[in-house]
C-alpha cells in the first residue's frame, strides 16, 4: 500500500470531474466549437461532445478526423477543473495557417467524471487478471474521490460507443475523410492508454494514435498489480502492424511522468518487433516535462505533426462497380484534398491505380474538386442487339452502370456514369442543365490514367503533323510523350490493356499526354484559339473507355466501343451497302497515271468503263475514281480552295459513266478530296452530294489531306483559322458530310479522318474510315509499311472500328524487286487481309491487268464475302501474327485469315468455329513452301481438303507471309 500512498499527492490530476465545470461552455481563441449536447448512447452514459472546425471549414473540403479523450480540457482553461488546457485551438490553427498538418476537425469526448477510470483502463489486459487481482483494483479508493474504478470496467463499451455510435454521425453531420488513414485517436495518461488499446482494438479504423504521458501502469495500482504485465501481453498479441498505422509516444520526466521511462522502454520493444521504424512509430522523452496539461500543450505540435503530416492518403473508396461476371472492377474516391478519383482492376491486378478526375472551364470554377459526392443509382443492362453490317450481326451489351452525382455548396452539379463490362470499362462525364453554364469553354480535361510499371505498350505519338499515319512503336510507357488512342498494353502479368474512347461527337479527342510517371492525361485537342470545347450544358463527354483481356484475342473480340454508342438515328438503313470495290486509285499512287489532267489523266471516261467492265466480270459492287473533278491540277496538296466538286474535267462524262454502271450492275464511288479546306468543301457539299445522287452514287470516299493543325477553317467574317483534323470543329464536319450524304443514301469512306470511336453504330452509313498507315504507303512511304505493320494493326487501330486498308496488291514490286518501295508481304499475305482487317468495303486495290494475270490468287478476293455474321480472333499476340476466322452473313461458310510479321511461324488452328457434324472444302491460299516477302514473295499454293469442326490445321507462314482459307460448306 506504500506505492498507492505515494501516488495519492498527485492523484488529483487523474481526476478531471466535469462537475468541476462552471456553467459556461468553453470557449475557443482560433476556429469554431460546436457542442452536441447530450449525445446518447447505447454503451455509455450520455454526454456532450465538442466538434472543433478550424478557421476557414469549409463543407466543400474534406478533413481528417482527430478524437481526443477528457474532451473538456482540451480547449479553455477558464473552464476547466485545474486552469489549465491542452490549447488545442491555438496548436492545431496554428499549424493548419502553417500548412504543416492536413485539413482536420478535431472532436473532444468529455470523460465521464467519477467514472473516468472505468472507461478508459484497457478492458481485456484487464479481464485477463485473476479474479482477485480485479477484486482488489476495485476496492482502491482515494481518500478524497472515493473508488477509482467506480463500477464494471466498460472499455470495450466507450469504444463501441466511439466507433459504432459518435464516428458514423460525425461523418455524417461533417465533410471528414472516414477512411482509416484520416481517422486518429488521442489522450494522456490514462487517455494514452486508452488511445492504444483503441488502434488495437480497431485497426482498420484508426489510422494513428497519440499517447502523451501514457499511464501503462493503469491509474492507482498495488506495486505488485499485474496489469502493466498483462498489458504488454496484450500489445504483443494486438498492436497492429505498421502497414497504415502510426503510433506517437511521450513521456516527461516529473509528477507521476517520473516513473514511466521504464514501463515505455518495455513497450518500445514491443512496438519495434511489431515491425515500426521511425517512419511510423516516435516515442519523445521531453526532459524536465510534468504530468499535465501545460506540459502536453507545449509539445502537442510534435504528435501533431507526426500524425496528421499532409503526407498523401489513399484516397476514400466511396462507390464501386463490377462487370456481370465480377472480374472488372471501376471504383469511385475522393482523396484528401477533396479531389474525385477513379481506379480499375480486373481481379486482384490493378489495372489503372489512383487516378484524377474532373474538368476545367474558361469562366466557371472547375467541377471536381471540393464536390460533394451526393448520390448514386445503380442500373444492370443485359440486351442482344443487330448491326446492319458489321463483323458480327449480333452484339451482346452486358453491363453494370453506376451513376454517381456530384454538387458543390453553391449548388453546382455534375455526374459521372461508369460502365462494367466483362470486356472492360466506360465512364463520362455528365454535366446537367443549371445556371451559369450556359456557355461553357472547357480549357482542360484532368481525366488521368495511372498505368501499370513493367507495361510493354503499342502506341503511335500524338498531335504530330502526319495525324495517325505513323508506326507503331513497341516499348516501356516511359519512352511515350503523346499517343494517340488506341493505345493498347500488355502488363506484366499478361493483362491486355486497350485505352480509349467511344461516342465522339461535339467534343474534342484527346491524345494520352503522359505527366508523370506512367501518368496519362487526357490532353484534348484545342481550337486554333486554345479553348479545347465549347459547349453548353447540357452535355456530355465521349467515354472514356479501358478495354480488359487476358489475352491479345480477347481485345480484338471486344464490342466495348460499339456498346458504348448510342443506337442508329438514321432509321431505315437498309440502302447502306457494305461490298467490294475496285479503282481508278493505285495506278496514281505508283505514278502510272495522273489525278490532275494531262496525257495520263487517270479519271477518263474510258477508263473508267474499262474498270467497270472488270468489276461486272468479278462481282465487285464498285468503281472508285479519283481525280475527276476541276482543283486536283498543279500541286493539289496544298490547293485546297480549288476543287470543284460538282464540275467534271471536260475527259470524264459522268452521267453517261453513271449510265454505264447502272446498265452492268456496278456502281460509281464518288471522291471528295477537299485537301483540308473543309469551308470551300461545306459550301459545295450539297450540290457536289445532289450531283453524286443523280447518277447513282451510293458511296463517297472522302479525303482530308492536310498536315496536322491545317484544317482552313474561314469564319463568317471571312477570317482564316487552322485547326486539327481531331478538333471538336473538324469532328463537327466529318459528322455533318455523314449526315448530308445520309439524306441522299450516300454512304462515306473518310480518309485522313478523326479516330474512328463507334460512331457506325449511330450513323450506320458511316461505313469505313483511313486512320492509320495504309497500303499506299506501300507505293511511296518512306519507309513503307513493315511485315510487322499488319500484325499490329488488328490490336491496335482496328479496336477503335473498320479500316479502308485497301489490300490485295498482286504486283508486289511495282518498281522491280531492288526498289525500296514494294509492298512487304507475301502474295498470300495480301489476300489474307481480306480477313484479318475488318472494312464492310473492302477494295481490292491493283490494277485489273495485275488480276488477270494471277486468276488462282484473285478467286479468293472474288469470294470472300465484305460483311459477316460473326468474326472471332481465334489466335496471335500483337506484333507478332493473327488468325481471324470470320462466318460470312447470309450463309454458311467461314474464312480465315491468318498473317504473320517478318518471322516465319507455324501455327496450329483447331477448327472448332466450324459448326459441328458439317463437312467444308477447305479451299487454302497459302504460302510456297520457300516464300519470303523480300526474296520469293510471289511463291504460292492453293489446295483443298476436306475438314470438319473437329479438325485442327496446320498453318505455314513465310517471313511476312500469311495465308487465306474459304470453308465451303457442304450442301443442306
Ligand atoms: C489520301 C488517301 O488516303 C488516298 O487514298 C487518296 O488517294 C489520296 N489522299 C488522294 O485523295
Ligand atoms: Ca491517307
Amino acid at each position: 500500500m506504500k506505492n498507492i500512498l505515494a501516488q495519492m499527492t498527485v492523484l488529483s490530476l487523474l481526476f478531471t470531474t466535469s462537475t468541476a465545470l462552471p456553467a459556461a461552455g468553453p470557449e475557443v481563441a482560433a476556429g469554431q466549437l460546436q457542442t452536441i449536447s447530450g449525445f446518447e448512447s447505447e454503451f455509455v452514459p450520455a454526454r456532450d461532445i465538442f466538434v472543433w472546425l478550424p478557421e476557414d471549414y469549409s463543407e466543400d473540403r474534406r478533413y481528417a478526423v482527430l478524437y481526443m479523450h477528457d474532451g473538456d480540457s482540451l480547449w479553455d482553461a477558464a473552464t476547466t477543473w485545474n486552469g489549465q488546457e491542452w490549447g488545442v485551438d491555438e496548436v492545431v490553427s496554428d499549424l493548419l495557417e502553417k500548412g504543416a498538418i492536413r485539413n482536420v476537425i478535431v472532436v473532444g469526448i468529455p470523460n465521464a467524471g467519477a467514472e473516468r477510470g472505468i472507461e478508459y483502463l484497457p478492458q481485456k489486459p484487464f479481464e485477463a487478471m485473476a479474479p482477485e487481482d480485479r477484486q482488489a483494483l476495485y476496492e482502491i479508493e482515494h481518500p478524497e474521490f472515493g473508488r477509482i474504478y467506480s463500477g464494471p470496467i466498460r472499455s470495450d463499451a466507450y469504444l463501441r460507443f466511439l466507433v459504432d455510435e459518435l464516428k458514423p454521425h460525425i461523418d455524417r453531420k461533417f465533410p471528414t475523410l472516414p477512411d482509416r488513414d484520416n481517422t486518429f485517436v488521442m489522450g494522456s495518461s490514462m487517455g494514452g492508454l486508452i488511445s492504444i488499446y483503441a488502434i488495437s482494438e480497431y485497426p482498420d479504423v484508426f489510422g494513428g494514435a497519440g499517447c502523451l504521458s501514457t499511464r501503462w501502469p493503469g491509474s492507482l495500482y498495488p506495486a505488485d498489480s499485474p496489469f502493466p504485465a498483462l498489458m504488454r501481453e496484450y500489445l504483443k498479441e494486438h498492436l497492429p502492424g505498421a502497414e497504415g498505422h502510426y503510433l506517437w509516444f511521450d513521456y516527461g520526466s516529473e509528477g507521476l511522468d517520473a516513473e514511466y521511462a521504464d514501463y515505455q522502454a518495455q513497450v518500445d520493444h514491443i512496438v519495434r518487433n511489431a515491425g515500426y521504424g521511425n517512419d511510423r512509430w516516435i516515442t519523445y522523452h521531453d526532459a524536465g516535462a510534468d504530468h499535465n496539461e501545460d506540459a502536453w500543450r507545449a509539445r502537442l505540435h510534435h504528435p501533431l505533426k507526426f500524425l496528421l503530416a499532409p503526407r498523401p492518403s489513399a484516397p476514400t473508396v466511396l462507390a464501386t462497380v463490377a462487370s456481370p461476371d465480377s472480374r472488372n472492377e471501376f471504383s469511385l474516391a475522393i482523396d484528401g484534398a477533396g479531389v474525385p478519383r477513379y481506379s480499375v482492376r480486373r481481379g486482384e491486378e490493378v489495372v489503372v491505380a489512383d487516378s484524377r478526375l474532373g474538368l476545367r472551364f474558361a469562366e466557371q470554377a472547375e467541377l471536381g474538386a471540393g464536390f460533394r459526392f451526393t448520390a448514386v443509382e445503380r442500373r444492370a443492362h443485359d440486351e442482344t442487339w443487330e448491326q446492319p453490317w458489321g463483323e458480327r450481326r449480333l452484339v451482346r451489351d452486358h453491363h453494370n452502370e453506376l451513376l454517381l452525382r456530384f454538387e458543390d455548396d453553391a449548388g453546382r452539379r455534375f455526374d459521372l456514369r461508369a460502365r462494367a463490362f466483362d470486356d472492360g470499362i466506360g465512364f463520362r462525364y455528365e454535366v446537367p442543365e443549371q445556371p451559369g453554364f450556359e456557355t461553357v469553354n472547357i480549357v482542360d480535361e484532368l481525366t488521368e490514367f495511372s498505368l501499370p510499371e513493367g507495361s510493354t505498350a503499342w502506341w503511335i505519338p500524338g498531335r504530330r503533323y502526319n495525324r495517325y499515319e505513323y508506326l507503331y512503336h513497341t516499348t516501356g510507357l516511359e519512352a511515350i510523350e503523346t499517343a494517340h488512342t488506341p493505345l493498347t498494353l500488355r502488363t506484366p502479368t499478361g493483362t491486355h490493356v486497350s485505352i480509349h474512347e467511344a461516342a465522339l461527337t461535339d467534343y474534342a479527342a484527346f491524345v494520352l499526354d503522359q505527366r508523370r510517371d506512367r501518368v496519362f492525361q487526357t490532353n484534348l485537342t484545342p481550337w486554333s484559339d486554345g479553348i479545347r470545347v465549347k459547349t453548353g450544358a447540357p452535355f456530355k463527354t465521349p467515354w472514356r473507355t479501358i478495354q480488359l483481356a487476358d489475352d491479345a484475342m480477347g481485345l480484338v473480340n471486344s464490342s466495348l466501343i460499339l456498346n458504348l454508342n448510342e443506337p442508329n438515328v438514321l432509321g431505315d438503313v437498309s440502302w447502306v451497302e457494305p461490298g467490294k470495290y475496285v479503282g481508278i486509285w493505285w495506278a496514281m499512287h505508283i505514278r502510272k497515271r495522273t489525278w490532275g489532267s494531262g496525257p495520263i489523266h487517270g479519271a477518263t471516261t474510258e477508263e473508267t468503263k474499262r474498270y467497270m467492265d472488270f468489276a461486272a466480270k468479278y462481282g465487285f459492287d464498285g468503281v472508285l475514281v479519283e481525280g475527276w473533278n476541276v482543283g486536283w491540277d498543279g500541286d493539289w496538296f496544298h490547293n485546297g480552295d480549288l476543287f470543284r466538286f460538282a464540275e467534271p474535267y471536260p475527259d470524264f462524262d459522268i452521267r453517261a459513266i453513271g449510265e454505264y454502271g447502272r446498265r452492268k450492275g456496278v456502281r460509281l464511288i464518288g471522291h471528295h478530296e477537299t485537301s483540308g479546306n473543309v469551308t470551300n468543301y461545306a459550301q459545295q457539299m450539297e450540290a457536289a452530294l445532289d450531283l453524286y445522287e443523280s447518277v447513282g452514287v451510293r458511296q463517297v470516299k472522302t479525303g482530308y489531306v492536310a498536315d496536322g493543325g491545317d484544317i482552313k477553317r474561314v469564319d463568317e467574317n471571312g477570317l482564316v483559322h487552322y485547326e486539327w483534323h481531331d478538333g471538336q470543329f473538324t469532328i463537327g464536319e466529318y459528322l455533318s458530310s455523314v449526315t448530308e450524304a445520309a439524306k441522299r443514301r450516300i454512304s462515306i469512306n473518310t480518309h485522313e479522318p478523326v479516330k474512328d470511336t463507334g460512331l457506325r453504330r449511330t450513323y450506320p452509313n458511316w461505313l469505313s474510315r483511313e486512320g492509320a498507315r495504309g497500303q499506299e504507303f506501300n507505293a511511296w512511304g518512306v519507309p513503307p509499311n513493315p511485315p510487322e505493320h499488319t500484325a499490329i494493326l488488328p490490336y491496335t487501330r482496328m479496336l477503335s472500328g473498320p479500316m479502308d486498308f485497301t489490300p490485295g496488291i498482286f504486283d508486289l514490286t511495282p518498281f522491280g524487286m531492288g526498289s525500296q518501295h514494294r509492298v512487304q508481304t507475301t502474295l498470300a499475305k495480301q489476300l489474307a487481309l481480306y480477313v484479318t482487317i475488318y472494312s464492310p468495303v473492302q477494295m481490292a486495290a491493283d490494277l485489273p491487268e495485275n488480276y488477270e494475270a494471277r486468276p488462282d490468287a484473285l478467286q479468293f478476293i472474288v469470294d470472300v464475302p465484305a460483311d459477316w455474321e460473326e468474326s472471332i480472333a481465334v489466335a496471335g499476340e500483337v506484333g507478332d501474327f493473327i488468325v481471324f476466322a470470320r462466318q460470312e452473313r447470309g450463309g454458311p461458310d467461314w474464312y480465315l485469315g491468318a498473317v504473320t510479321d517478318e518471322e516465319r511461324r507455324e501455327i496450329e488452328v483447331p477448327l472448332d468455329f466450324l459448326e459441328e457434324g458439317r463437312r467444308y472444302t477447305a479451299q487454302i491460299y497459302r504460302d510456297g513452301y520457300h516464300a519470303h516477302w523480300r526474296t520469293n514473295p510471289y511463291a504460292f499454293e492453293v489446295e483443298q481438303h476436306e475438314v470438319g469442326h473437329d479438325d485442327v490445321l496446320k498453318l505455314r507462314l513465310a517471313p511476312g507471309g500469311g495465308a487465306a482459307i474459304r470453308f465451303e460448306a457442304d450442301s443442306r
